[in-house]
């Protein structure tokens, strides 16, 4: 009876199954319990003996019900470990549509990286400023038009949000841990009281500017040659045309050529973008101007440089052929993932 038991307990596969055996041997009707009963059929003397026989028999197969149990309680669990809790590959219920960034921010990356590549170096600085860096060091004569209440949104006496990124030349070369020669590029927000298709109150632009010993207009031209190659293609035309900023001596503005009617014999087909002229404008720049070397503490002797700064909505307006700036900063989802 034991054999049998241990046997038909240890291929119980269920606790269901074991329990009905159990039963079956230790239950009211038990093969057990009926051997208990048997007891009166021997002689007096030996019914003690034969009775604790059949208890060590009990409790040894309630031991091993016990045992298997426990065994199968224990197997269980194992499995369900071993199962994998749920399927990490299957689609969401709800989905959502991935996110990218926003348009003039891929057009910011894309000039930083342009300009990283030509080994200018990456800043940035803060887009509330001082009257000083914003425009007196920067040569801006006092009553010049763009200090105007007009055109600066003033923050208090002496502080404003920035109208250009040029706020970082001043800020680098009077850093205390300026080294020369000195190769930077920051792009950010600039602030200007302005408002139609073409212009909005907030804008980014990209600054750059190299200083070194002997830096000349055609080092400017080359470098922005580059520029215009890596971004808009090799073969690019570009010119630059006299203009004038406080800050640079000469002065000038690039255009390129218009990218929607040039044609690739160089010749164009007038469209309204260039104003049937062919030439888009892109970017201010020049020659850093010796006053501004002299307000920076910078012996203007030594060192020469040049400066430009562009629009980064113009480039991204002119890339896409976007009509109105305003829509960037809607953030319409049906603009904005066109991009
Ligand atoms: N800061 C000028 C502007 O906002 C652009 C510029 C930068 C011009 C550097 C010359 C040199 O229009």
């Amino acid at each position: 009876l034991r054999e049998h038991a241990h046997q038909v307990f240890q291929t119980s596969r269920t606790e269901a199954d074991l329990r009905e055996h159990h039963a079956k041997l230790l239950g009211k009707r038990g093969e057990l319990t009926n051997l208990l009963s048997t007891i009166r059929k021997y002689p007096a003397d030996q019914r003690s003996a034969v009775g604790a026989g059949i208890n060590a028999l009990k409790h040894d197969v309630e031991s091993m019900f016990e045992a298997r149990l426990r065994g199968l309680a224990q197997s269980a669990k194992a499995d369900e470990l071993r199962q994998v809790p749920f399927d990490l590959g299957l689609p969401g219920r709800c989905q959502f549509e991935r996110g990218h960034l926003h348009p003039i921010h891929q057009v910011k990356d894309e000039l930083l990286s342009i300009f990283r590549s030509l080994g200018f170096v990456v800043a940035s600085g803060p887009e509330v400023e001082t009257e000083e860096n914003n425009f007196t060091k920067l040569a801006f004569p006092p009553e010049h038009p763009a200090t105007d209440m007009q055109d600066s949104f003033w923050v208090g006496p002496g502080v404003l949000l920035r109208t250009h990124t040029s706020n970082m030349q001043v800020r680098e070369m009077t850093s205390p841990d300026l080294k020369l020669p000195l190769g930077v590029v920051s792009a950010g927000p600039v602030y200007r009281r302005d408002d139609d298709v073409t212009h909005s109150p907030m804008f980014h632009q990209i600054e750059g500017f190299l200083i070194d010993e002997r830096v000349g207009m055609a080092d400017l031209k080359g470098t922005l040659t580059a520029f215009a190659e890596r971004l808009y293609g090799p073969g690019t035309p570009v010119r630059l045309r006299p203009s004038y900023f406080p800050f640079v001596e000469p002065g000038a503005e690039m255009d390129v050529g218009c990218v929607f009617c040039v044609r690739p014999d160089g010749g164009h087909d007038g469209c309204r973008v260039c104003k049937q002229t062919g030439w888009i404008e892109i970017l201010g720049c020049g020659m850093i101007h010796p006053e501004v070397f002299r307000q920076c503490g910078i012996d203007g002797e030594r060192y020469t440089g040049f400066a430009f700064g562009m629009g980064i909505e113009r480039i991204a307006m002119l890339r896409y052929g976007i009509p109105d700036i305003r829509l960037m900063f809607e953030n319409d989802l049906r603009f904005l993932s066109s991009f």
